[in-house]
């Protein structure tokens, strides 16, 4: 809408639009805060997207933990970041050789570049200046600096075990088994769950057929609908990319 609006004003030689995201290849500077917004524009824009459900308080993948602005500044996880080498920095030669995010949308590349600026000019988190060619996608950072608030801890993710006997077995086995697969679906192990692609997409509950199914109770078939705990676990499974 705001692009909309945009448009009908350039059209109108109207001043004052900022139009800066239809920029496609002229060089644009990063529009860092000075402050420590900078180190939540990286959260924001970076790790919370990319990085964060599989490495956060309850999940540590590798050891490390990228939910939070702390996170990024913390003295415990240095070995991450090296102040000032941005190539040296694990964190960023992870995501420049592609092996993070080991699956999934690979992370913004204006961000990547903003995070190697960002270690090169020495972590600092109360501001850095850091051009990049790259468009900058979305809003630019508020001014004015909110304190992130405290994260709220992730809840545990339940294995394939827990979720089968508290959830699959007693309600969808009976008439989802490689005996008798109603609609072609077999739930009986994680195996011939994944098997199916249409069935699940690891890491997005919302966008997985056999979660949309129980969430709104279509399933189990002639009900009762399941328990609000039941599809949690369900989605928090899901979610938590099918472990
Ligand atoms: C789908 C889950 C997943 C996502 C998303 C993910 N990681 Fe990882 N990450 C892992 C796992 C699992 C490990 C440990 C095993 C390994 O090194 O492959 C790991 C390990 C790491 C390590 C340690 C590597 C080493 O050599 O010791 C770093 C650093 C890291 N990840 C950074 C990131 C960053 C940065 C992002 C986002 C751009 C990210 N990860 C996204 C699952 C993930
Ligand atoms: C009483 C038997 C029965 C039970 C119990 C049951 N289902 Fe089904 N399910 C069916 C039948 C029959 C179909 C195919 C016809 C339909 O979609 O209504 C089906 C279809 C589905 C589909 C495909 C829907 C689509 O739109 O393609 C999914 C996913 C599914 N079930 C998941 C589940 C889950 C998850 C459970 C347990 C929470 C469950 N079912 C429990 C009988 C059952």
């Amino acid at each position: 809408m705001r692009r909309a609006l945009c448009l009908i004003s350039l059209v109108m030689f109207a001043p004052g639009c900022d139009y800066s995201e239809e920029k496609k290849t002229t060089p644009v500077t990063a529009q860092l805060q000075t402050g420590p917004s900078d180190v939540d524009w990286l959260m924001q824009n970076l790790f919370q997207p990319s990085c964060s459900r599989c490495h956060n308080a309850g999940n540590r993948a590798g050891g490390f933990q990228f939910e939070n602005a702390n996170d990024l500044l913390n003295p415990t996880q240095a070995g991450a970041i090296l102040p000032g080498n941005a190539q040296g920095s694990l964190i960023y030669s992870v995501i420049a050789n592609g092996s993070m995010p080991p699956r999934g949308a690979k992370p913004d590349a204006a961000a990547v570049k903003v995070l190697s600026c960002w270690i090169d000019q020495g972590t600092s988190p109360t501001g850095a200046s850091c051009t990049t060619t790259a468009v900058v996608p979305g809003p630019v950072p508020s001014a004015s600096p909110t304190p992130s608030p405290a994260p709220t801890p992730p809840e545990p993710v339940p294995t394939f075990a827990e979720l089968f006997t508290s959830v699959l077995e007693p309600n969808c086995v009976g008439c989802h088994n490689s005996g008798y697969p109603a609609a072609g679906i077999n739930l009986e192990s994680k195996a011939s769950i994944l098997a199916n692609d249409d069935l699940v997409r690891c890491g997005r509950a919302d966008n997985s057929l056999l979660y949309k199914v129980v969430a709104k109770n279509a399933m189990p078939l002639g009900g009762p609908a399941l328990k609000a705990d039941e599809k949690k676990s369900l989605r928090l499974w899901i979610d938590g990319d099918c472990p």
